[in-house]
């Protein structure tokens, strides 16, 4: 299986891309993850995504191209992936057609999660993560353990939030035609509790 999730910040891509991953046995593929762990170790390419990052602004398509390209060739990505946050624009989704086929590979599906905007901003300000162990919290509807090591993402302020929502729609809205025209774009609502929001993907999914 290897599956696109698709959606604005905060829509819910992580949380699931976990879950599907444990289910199917597959890697989660996570470009804001890829650029944060380059970041946290200082790399010259962590540098330079920074400021793309920091101002909620897209990190330019040779970056996150080459990170995917490097990422896919690893072992563990050969049976299947789930891809979270790319591709991201038409560049990277021609691109990521082209990564696959030269590997004789095809996405099998993309599902996009529908969440209002409203509830996109609450998502992300509220949002920590365990710096131990990479689980995602919601301080509100996914509350952290005591013991967790949290950290409030730098771009998930109310302001870089908005800055992220704009660029999203103004991105990645042309994206939905191109999955479209190959005839493998669900869309789910991703209004409602996790279980919930899984078991719709799982039915778009035909599983
Ligand atoms: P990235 O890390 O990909 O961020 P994003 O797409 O903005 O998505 P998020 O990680 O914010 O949210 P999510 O949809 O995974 O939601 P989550 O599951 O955490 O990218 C960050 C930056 O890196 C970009 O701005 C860009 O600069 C750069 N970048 C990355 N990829 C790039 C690319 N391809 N091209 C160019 N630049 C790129 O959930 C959010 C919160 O909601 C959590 O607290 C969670 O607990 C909670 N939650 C989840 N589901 C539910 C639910 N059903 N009900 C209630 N709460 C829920």
């Amino acid at each position: 299986m290897r599956l696109v999730l698709l959606g604005p910040p905060a829509s819910g891509k992580g949380t699931q891309a976990k879950r599907l991953a444990e289910r199917l046995g597959v890697p989660v593929i996570s470009t804001g993850d890829m650029l944060r762990a380059a970041l946290a170790a200082g790399t010259q390419l962590g540098r330079e995504a920074q400021a793309y990052m920091s101002a909620g602004k897209l990190v330019p398509d040779q970056v996150v191209i080459g990170l995917v390209d490097e990422r896919l060739d690893q072992g563990d990505a050969k049976k299947g992936c789930i891809l979270d946050g790319f591709p991201r624009t038409v560049p990277q989704a021609q691109e990521l057609d082209q990564l696959l086929a030269r590997r004789g590979q095809r996405l099998d599906a993309v599902v996009q999660i529908d969440v209002p905007r409203e509830l996109l901003v609450e998502r992300a300000t509220l949002r920590r993560t365990d710096k131990r162990t990479g689980q995602i919290y919601h301080l509100k509807y996914n509350p952290p353990p005591p013991d967790a090591e949290l950290e409030h993402r730098a771009d998930d302020q109310e302001a870089t939030v908005s800055k992220r929502l704009d660029e999203y729609e103004a991105m990645t809205a042309a994206l939905l035609p191109h999955y479209q025209q190959q005839g493998i774009l669900s869309r789910v609502d991703g209004v409602g509790t996790v279980d919930e929001v899984a078991a719709r993907i799982e039915a778009a999914l035909g599983q």
